[in-house]
């Protein structure tokens, strides 16, 4: 059990101390705190008398706050904000250029980040490119062979769990280039079909699937995957956004070319994602951004590029955010990304008992041997964001919708959007429990005439 973490996240405590919850669901947006509202941000936008009514109600005190939405973005540790705030207090400037020390000790705090980051994947320092988010790598690996390695007609392969940052780029493309997409389809029983994907990975030219789905939380057999890929002389490429927190992947190990993951998905802050990409590729990807940094020779003709990572990172890159997520992956290879996984197990394995014994319950999940701290669920007969908006105002956060999967719940599980609960170390049984209680109450508000949580059409 990792009980003790909840002191080391500053945003449980405050969203304890501030009381209610509602925001964008109740179609209210809270207040800033003045803390960091620029000048003048409270006259206006927030003035209106519905948003004095609501921070009013913000200052009910709620110590039973339970964030359950740790898929979306992780929260942060104190470690995590003090390195950032130090790095920024002491040690900030702009990186790779200038001569003094302030721009030196930056440039050096830059650099140790991605070598953290190279150890924390089995990769090496110049196998690491900072981006802004999983889904720039991603956007950057779909541009850039789709452009410098891949021709007309050529096949990619994808599976049919891909987060849109894992579809849309390849789309794109698609059109663009003319290439074929192909799918790994999903069996009934939440599985990949193996035997599909060998006949269908055989043609491809590249494959690149999630590592773990983000909506029924199944966990992919990349290293199978890996060598189909291999076998067929295809590039693997791993979208670990939802594994890399609690699953210790290896580049070398699985193997893959290339593996994204962002910042904010490790508990570690936003702005800053990671594409890993292997050195045999370097130069089969084009840059997707172009300046600064980025260039060896420049004239008004025409410019060269670097070949190497510094190619893909054009301009200023996100530096307090690079040493922030070195924090973040120090901190997490501390506690141990297979203690994080058996914890987040356990409130899953409770969770899913409980809702399968409730009737207005269907959840989208995965076999048990494959399960991580995911799942997601449907209620009969109500849309999830009223599901949801229930739940904050009992103090649980959750997501609702689509998932950014859309092709998955709609065209694959037949289903309309769903509720999301996903575990972070800072959840307990207890809020589990607490959780489906809470849950069981839902269909008698729902059919209350005294409520507004009528489902949406
Ligand atoms: C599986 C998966 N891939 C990619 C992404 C995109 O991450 P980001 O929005 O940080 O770029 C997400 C975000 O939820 C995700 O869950």
């Amino acid at each position: 059990m990792l009980k003790d973490f909840k002191r080391q996240f500053p945003a449980l405590k405050n969203e304890a101390r501030r009381g209610k919850t509602r925001g964008i669901s109740s179609g209210i947006l809270p207040k800033p705190p003045s803390s960091y509202a620029p000048d003048g941000a409270t006259e206006g936008l927030f003035s209106s008398p519905k948003a004095r009514v609501y921070s009013a109600k913000e200052n009910l005190k709620r110590p039973d706050f339970v964030y359950f939405d740790t898929a979306a973005t992780c929260l942060k540790p104190q470690a995590v904000i003090n390195a950032e705030m130090k790095f920024l207090e002491t040690d900030y400037a702009n990186v790779h250029r200038g001569l003094y020390g302030l721009a030196e000790r930056a440039t050096s705090a830059y650099e140790s980040a991605r070598k953290v980051t190279a150890d924390f994947l089995g990769a090496k320092k110049d196998e690491i490119i900072f981006t802004k988010n999983a889904t720039e790598g991603l956007n950057i690996l779909a541009f850039g062979v789709s452009r410098q390695y891949l021709k007309k007609d050529d096949t990619v392969v994808l599976s049919q769990l891909e987060h849109h940052a894992n579809l849309a780029p390849w789309q794109e493309v698609a059109k663009k280039y003319g290439l074929k997409l192909k799918f790994i389809p999903l069996k009934k029983d939440g599985r990949l079909d193996l035997k599909k994907a060998e006949q269908i990975i055989k043609k491809a030219k590249v494959v690149a699937v999630t590592a773990l789905s983000n909506v029924t939380g199944y966990i992919v057999p990349l290293e199978k995957i890996a060598r189909m890929s291999k076998k067929a002389g295809a590039m693997f490429i791993v979208d670990a956004c939802q594994a890399v927190a609690s699953i210790k992947l290896r580049v070398k190990k699985i193997p893959c070319d290339a593996l994204v993951f962002s910042g904010h998905k490790v508990y570690g802050p936003s702005g800053i994602g990671v594409l890993y990409l292997s050195q045999n590729w370097q130069d089969k990807v084009a840059p997707l951004n172009f300046g600064g940094n980025m260039i060896s020779q420049v004239s008004f003709a025409g410019s060269i590029y670097k070949n190497d990572i510094e190619k893909f990172e054009a301009g200023t890159p996100p530096i307090s955010q690079a040493v922030a997520l070195s924090a973040a992956l120090k901190w997490l290879s501390k506690i141990g990304q297979k203690k994080i996984f058996n914890h987040q197990q356990e409130s899953t394995k409770l969770l899913k008992h409980k809702l399968a014994r409730l009737p207005f319950v269907k959840m989208a999940s995965a076999p048990s041997s494959e399960q991580s701290g995911i799942i997601s669920f449907a209620v009969k007969g109500a849309h999830a964001h009223d599901v949801a908006a229930y739940l904050a105002e009992q103090g649980f956060a959750v997501r609702a919708g689509w998932h950014c999967a859309e092709p998955l719940i709609r065209e694959k599980l037949h289903l309309a959007p769903l509720v999301r609960v996903s575990f972070g170390v800072y959840n307990t049984i207890e809020e589990v429990e607490k959780f489906v209680e809470v849950l069981r109450s839902f269909p008698a508000v729902l059919h209350s005439k005294n409520t507004n949580l009528k489902p949406k059409t």
